[in-house]
């Protein structure tokens, strides 16, 4: 199966700078490219929108950031988010940058069509032991019930991210690294096989 077409976008739901999963997020594109597959990192700092409020949205429409995040996530089919744990669950950035980008509507296109026609895949990392893992499932919820998209079943955590990085930015857990590559190379079989070209 040639994959040559796939493009997978990788980001993370944290913009701090030394954020382990923004790590996760560009280890990912680094093994994708390896691996012959054409992949993005983004940063979702670099987009920043206010809180979502639905009288800023009355009164000054969607920010230009969500309609480019929405534009970004558009000419990729397969998109894995790196999930950083807040307090058992998702971190605001990261939700209130899926609120956003759900509120875009684009004229020939069903509402949520950014999301309903990717494959998205989930990971984590955190200096915990359990690796932001729960923090994930809240992720899949938003993204399966409320925006109706499609998520692997597979989930990678990297605990006790503090030490789990090598310099080069390579997970120092061999097997670990590995399990990581498999998930992207599912990632973008599914893509490939559900939506093909973007
Ligand atoms: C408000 C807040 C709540 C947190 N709650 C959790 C948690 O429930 N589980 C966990 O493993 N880490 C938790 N952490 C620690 C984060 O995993 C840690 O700050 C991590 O570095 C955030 O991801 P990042 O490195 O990608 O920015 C929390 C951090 C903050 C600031």
């Amino acid at each position: 199966m040639s994959l040559s077409s796939t493009k997978l976008l990788f980001f993370a739901g944290s913009a701090r700078d030394a954020s382990y999963n923004k790590r996760l997020a560009r280890l990912g594109v680094e093994i994708a490219e390896a691996n012959g597959l054409a992949a993005t990192f983004a940063d979702i700092g670099d987009y920043p929108m206010p809180l979502y409020d639905a009288d800023l949205q009355a009164l000054e429409g969607i920010p230009e950031n969500a309609k480019k995040f929405e534009a970004l996530m558009k000419v990729h089919t397969g998109i894995f988010i790196a999930c950083p744990e807040y307090n058992a669950s998702i971190t605001p950035l990261l939700k209130n940058t899926l609120d956003w980008v759900s509120r875009v509507r684009v004229e020939g296109e069903e509402p949520l069509a950014v999301y309903k026609t990717r494959v998205f895949a989930l990971g984590s990392a955190s200096p915990g032991g359990m690796g932001g893992l729960r923090g994930v499932n809240t992720v899949r919820t938003v993204l399966e019930l409320g925006l109706g998209a499609l998520v692997l079943p597979d989930q990678f955590a990297v605990p006790k991210a503090a030490d789990a990085f090598e310099d080069n930015g390579h997970l120092k857990n061999k097997d670990s690294q590995e399990t990581f590559k498999k998930l992207i190379q599912k990632l973008a079989r599914a893509a490939h096989v559900l939506h093909g070209s973007p």
